[in-house]
């Protein structure tokens, strides 16, 4: 039994060959938790993702650049995926992975996910996985929530399911498949996370045993590319980009669509202060109507306090076009959000005074 919320939200079943309680031996906790390197939060941020330097191991690949007590934001840019005999699992968040850039598949007590450009990799906390990658050219947005990452309430009926006017729905949900049901005993590294540290944990079964199982909890794939764009006559507000929901924050896709099309329409956005938001975009590919020299892999972020528009030019460049081909993955939270040093290490700080005209 695999229980969320004690036992009073999602759950599945899953039928083990071995039982997954057989610890060999345990290792030294490591202490991975994200440090703040500065208290200057009130500032416009760009951060060169690509930047970020391979690493060979996935784990340690992954860098935490942004963080509060809801939501870690991570780049990583790993070069091999995890050796046959070692798993991971995050104890205390529910992981989206976005691909950006990369081919592989995800491997999980539920079955397996292949997966490559631009999806979203929705894990569970608790589940089991391990993940292996085609090539060493892998580029990685990786959003930890400490809370479950679930569709947004208005797009579901009240059993559930997905209205008709969410721009994602259950035809775009890959559920894991292929499941192996490995019977094989011996030394099962676990490094499981847990409040910042990770605990390395020998079992002594695969814990890929599963031969089956049933229930609501599993991880899945959609890909930003299924996500259906709504637009209209004149702007629509930022939550028409909004893919998933969570406590205190939400993410957002920003994908190729057609602009508005009342005839005087500005399709440039808005000079906005959204006051309780920190605004985090990733950008991942295309052209970026509002943004000066944008880059692959590069993040903003706009913290709540300071309004933050267009670049100069780009609202006036921005009539009549037609069409965005932009696409962009935003993490909108709703507390502020704190730099580790590695965010800092790849920090373009001329940023803040790039609206001068
Ligand atoms: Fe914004």
């Amino acid at each position: 039994m695999f229980s969320t919320e004690g036992f009073s939200s999602n759950y599945s079943l899953l039928y083990h060959i071995h039982p997954p309680t057989v610890i060999i031996r345990t290792g030294e906790p490591i202490d991975v938790s994200p440090k703040a390197a500065t208290e200057n939060i009130l500032k416009h941020r760009c951060l060169n993702g690509f930047q970020i330097n391979p690493n060979d191991d996935y784990l340690k690949s992954r860098k935490i650049v942004l963080f509060n007590n809801d939501v870690q934001i991570t780049i990583a840019a790993p070069t091999k995926g995890m050796n046959d005999n070692v798993f991971y699992k995050n104890a205390d968040a529910d992981e989206v992975l976005f691909i950006h850039e990369g081919t592989g598949i995800l491997k999980t007590q539920y079955g397996q996910l292949p997966f490559s450009y631009g999806d979203y990799l929705v894990v569970p906390r608790g589940t089991i996985y391990q993940i292996s990658f085609d090539s060493p050219d892998n580029r990685l947005f990786i959003v930890e929530s400490f809370s479950p990452i679930t569709f947004p309430k208005r797009y579901l009926s009240k059993y559930g399911q997905l209205l008709e006017h969410s721009p994602v729905c259950e035809r775009d949900i890959r559920k894991p498949q292929d499941l192996q049901a490995i019977d094989q005993k011996g030394e099962f590294l676990i490094n499981v996370k847990k409040k910042g540290y990770l605990y390395p944990i020998w079992y002594g079964a695969h814990p890929f045993d599963v031969v089956g199982w049933d229930g609501c909890e599993y991880p899945y794939a959609i890909s930003i590319h299924d996500f259906e764009p709504i637009t209209g006559r004149v702007h629509q507000p930022p939550p028409v980009h909004q893919t998933f929901d969570a406590n205190n924050f939400v993410i957002c896709s920003f994908v190729p669509r057609l602009f508005d099309y009342h005839p005087q329409s500005i399709p440039a956005p808005y000079n906005h202060s959204n006051i309780d938001s920190d605004e985090v975009l990733y950008y991942v590919d295309g052209d970026f109507m509002s943004r000066k020299h944008v880059e692959r892999g590069m993040i903003t972020l706009h913290p709540a306090g300071i309004p933050h528009g267009p670049h100069p030019g780009t609202v006036e460049k921005s009539i009549g076009a037609k069409e965005t081909k932009e696409l962009a993955v935003m993490v909108d939270t709703f507390h502020p959000l704190k730099m580790t040093a590695d965010a800092l290490g790849i920090e373009n700080d001329t940023y803040i005074t790039s609206w001068i005209e």
